[in-house]
């Protein structure tokens, strides 16, 4: 291994994909809280379009959508000056490192993952790429000993798999990874569909009308969103783990990630208020923390060029430690070292 860790600041590695709208809960569940703690650390903020086409995307559509998750990064506050934000095709170091990944890792430990088993079960024909996703996911982090992955609930069983893999490569080959914590919010690590709360809130069903507000979302769409969220037929307003109160939990979890305050105080301005002033609340809560948002992201997607700018740098940042790492990964694994050639 070749980083001093007692010297550095810790690293911190974490990703979205680049399919279907991103939405509120991968806001509050991941982009929000590398914003907020990106200053302390040393941040890598991945664009996963080689995740993303495990299942068919259209390359126009594909090519959209990553740059509408770069622009909402720096939307959301993260700051290109101090974290590294990067598309992972553009490293070609993560392909690298998962064929070398891949023959360390026994298919019974892909084919047990809950995200394969569920995304394969609505296939027809299931790809290799999918059931070899979290084998790439572990490349992302790994590749940058990253000690911190900062990920929603639904991640974590990926985080923990990249360990897994992580130790094992370490025991055949001699100490070459960090081995990586996976790191969750206290609140907000699963918020849930607004049209469904037993479920948690998707990128692929953003589209369906009162699934999810997406981070996009105008003002009008918001409120009918959150007026139309699904609660119960009681009437208390409290913070609860009860499933028949999951809707008003929901709600309540995010009014308590966007106001800071305390849950005693939320549930004390809302004693005595019905389910229709929580909603009308939370709503405008919702259209205030998106607002400087959207404007942000506005401004990003008609120029072009600064969002280039800041993937070219992203991407070369992301190269000079990648790309060291994994010829250190292929020396290990006993690849035979390529002499230099003059003049290539
Ligand atoms: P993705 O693109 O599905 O989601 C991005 C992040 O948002 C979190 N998230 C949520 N958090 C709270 N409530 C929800 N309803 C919710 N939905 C999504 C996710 O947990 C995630 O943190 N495989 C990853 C991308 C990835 C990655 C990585 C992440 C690729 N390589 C390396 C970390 C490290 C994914 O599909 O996330």
């Amino acid at each position: 291994m070749n980083r001093e860790k007692t010297k550095q600041k810790t690293r911190v590695f974490s990703g979205v994909q680049p399919s279907g709208d991103l939405h509120i809960g991968n806001y509050l569940g991941a982009i929000r809280r590398w914003a907020a703690e990106q200053y302390l650390k040393e941040n890598y903020f991945c664009i996963v379009d080689m995740h993303a086409i495990t299942v068919y995307q259209d390359p126009e559509v594909l090519r959209r959508k990553t740059r509408d998750v770069a622009a909402l990064y720096v939307a959301c506050g993260i700051d290109p000056a101090i974290s590294t934000i990067f598309i992972q095709s553009h490293v070609p170091a993560h392909a690298e490192c998962t064929w070398i990944l891949n023959c360390v890792t026994p298919v019974g430990w892909l084919v047990r993952m809950t995200q394969y088993k569920v995304k394969s079960a609505v296939q027809e024909s299931v790809s290799t790429g999918l059931l070899d996703y979290p084998v790439l996911q572990a490349s992302d982090i790994l590749l940058y000993d990253a000690d911190e992955v900062p990920v929603g609930e639904d991640q974590k069983q990926h985080v923990e798999l990249t360990r897994d893999i992580a130790q094992r490569f370490n025991r055949l080959y001699g100490e070459t990874f960090v081995v990586p914590e996976p790191r969750l919010p206290a609140s907000g690590a699963r918020i849930r569909a607004f049209n469904d709360p037993t479920r948690k809130m998707s990128k692929s069903e953003a589209q369906v009308r009162g699934h999810a507000v997406r981070l996009v979302d105008p003002p009008d769409e918001i409120r009918m969103v959150i007026k139309r969220a699904v609660t119960d037929t009681g009437r208390e307003i409290r913070f609860s783990d009860d499933p028949q109160k999951a809707g008003v939990n929901n709600l309540l979890e995010i009014y308590e990630l966007l106001t800071a305050e305390s849950r005693l105080d939320i549930e004390a301005h809302f004693a005595g208020k019905g389910y229709a002033e929580l909603k009308e609340e939370v709503a405008e809560v919702i259209i205030e923390a998106l607002r400087p948002i959207q404007e942000r992201y506005q401004s990003l997607i008609s120029d072009p060029a600064e969002l280039d700018d800041i993937l070219a740098d992203g991407a070369a940042r992301a190269s000079a430690v990648a790309g060291p790492k994994v010829q250190e990964i292929k020396a290990r694994v006993g690849f035979l070292q390529k002499k230099p050639c003059e003049g290539l």
